[in-house]
């Protein structure tokens, strides 16, 4: 098997490769900053002005600026080779906007957030809300872009200095958690490690660029799901989640698609980068072995519905129940995977938290 780590040679991205090397014969690590894309007639991407081979598994990342490369990349290789993080994941993972909007379709639970269309409609929100709140750049990065109002006063005059700066903002609820945060890394269905971060006296942000203190978390069987179901949200098979520990429960602030592994493995012990090689080798080879994939999954795939096939036959489909008054109605998918037809007689059998239905 042949890997790829198209990254920004980070230190963590080396980590990632070296381990990389105990599981595939060859991991080539290609600077993101000499990949060239040209789409026209034919697509093309070059590599320091050469072609690059074909790869079984590519793992590509990148910081928020280079989100445009990453979206091509990934898009015009997503069919030929295994790739940990889905061409929308970029957008979703490098713009908290889109985050925030992702995490709610996926139902997974997030501090409430306010987008609006201008400054007027900012300032009637800075109205109306509970102080303290947040108000946040969609690109900040380690905790950079994160600023913290305690009253309408100060949430009007940074308005004022970001109006200036013409700079977009978000304006989030502020969740009182004493300067802490979680960030778990999940790599595939799993929380692989997981620390809480501490801000320094004074701070709210948590993050360890900002002077925060990391200690290893053990996170309850709800958290981890939380964190795995953010992940699925932003497309991203392998990243970090931020999570605020509130009292109505974790909430999802942040899902970071290029994580940093100093911190984490330096507080938690836990080998993350051999952990993620170890994943990335495992998925190659299934998708290897599996071949091409099969019509039913494309079609899971495109609707964005996570599966996980238990058998060849049988598709498990995880979601969340429509209702309409008061009857489930099943997505379409379903139709194509049991082609039921109208006409089939069928046994329904249902009890307290179960549902089968089978053709008679
Ligand atoms: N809504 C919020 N309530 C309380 N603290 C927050 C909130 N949003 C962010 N923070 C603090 O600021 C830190 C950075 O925020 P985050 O959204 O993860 O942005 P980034 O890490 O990209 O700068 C968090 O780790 C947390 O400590
Ligand atoms: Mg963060």
């Amino acid at each position: 098997m042949k890997a790829a780590l198209i990254s920004l040679g980070s230190v963590s991205s080396q980590w990632t490769a070296d381990a990389m090397k105990k599981h595939f014969e060859s991991v080539d690590t290609l600077n993101l900053n000499r990949i060239e894309v040209s789409i026209g007639k034919e697509i093309e991407i070059l590599y320091v002005g050469k072609p690059l081979p074909s790869y079984d598994c590519i793992y590509a990342k990148g910081s928020f600026r280079y989100a445009a490369i990453l979206t091509a990349i990934t898009s015009i290789w997503y069919k030929n080779a295994y790739m940990p993080l889905k061409p929308r994941s970029f957008d979703i993972g490098h713009d908290k906007f889109l985050t925030q909007i992702a995490l709610n379709q996926r139902k997974v639970p997030m501090p409430t957030t306010y987008i609006f269309p201008s400054l007027e409609a900012a300032r009637k929100i800075l109205e109306k809300v509970n102080y303290p709140i947040i108000m946040k750049f969609p690109q900040g990065t380690q905790g950079r872009g994160v600023m913290f109002a305690d009253s309408y006063a100060s949430a009007s005059s940074i308005l004022d200095a970001l109006a200036s700066l013409k700079q977009p903002f978000l304006i989030q609820e502020y969740i009182d958690t004493q300067g802490t945060d979680i960030r778990a890394i999940v790599v595939g269905e799993r929380v692989v490690a997981a620390m809480k971060r501490t801000a320094v006296k004074g701070e709210e942000r948590a993050n360890i660029h900002a002077g925060g203190s990391g200690k290893p978390a053990q996170l309850d069987t709800y958290t981890k799901n939380i964190a795995v179901e953010a992940a699925k949200a932003a497309g991203a098979e392998i990243c970090g989640v931020d999570i605020l520990e509130s009292n109505k429960g974790p909430l999802v602030i942040e899902v970071n698609i290029s994580p940093g592994l100093q911190g984490i493995t330096a507080t938690t012990k836990i080998d993350v980068a051999s952990e993620i090689a170890k994943y990335l080798a495992a998925r190659t080879s299934d998708i290897k072995e599996s071949g091409r994939k099969s019509g039913t999954s494309r079609i899971l795939d495109d609707l964005g519905i996570e599966k996980t096939a238990t058998s060849q036959a049988e598709k498990q489909i995880i979601m969340n129940l429509d209702f309409r008054a008061e009857r489930i109605l099943l997505p379409k998918v379903v139709t194509g995977i049991t082609r039921f037809a109208e006409k089939d007689d069928i046994i329904i059998r249902a009890e307290k938290g179960k549902l089968t239905v089978e053709k008679a």
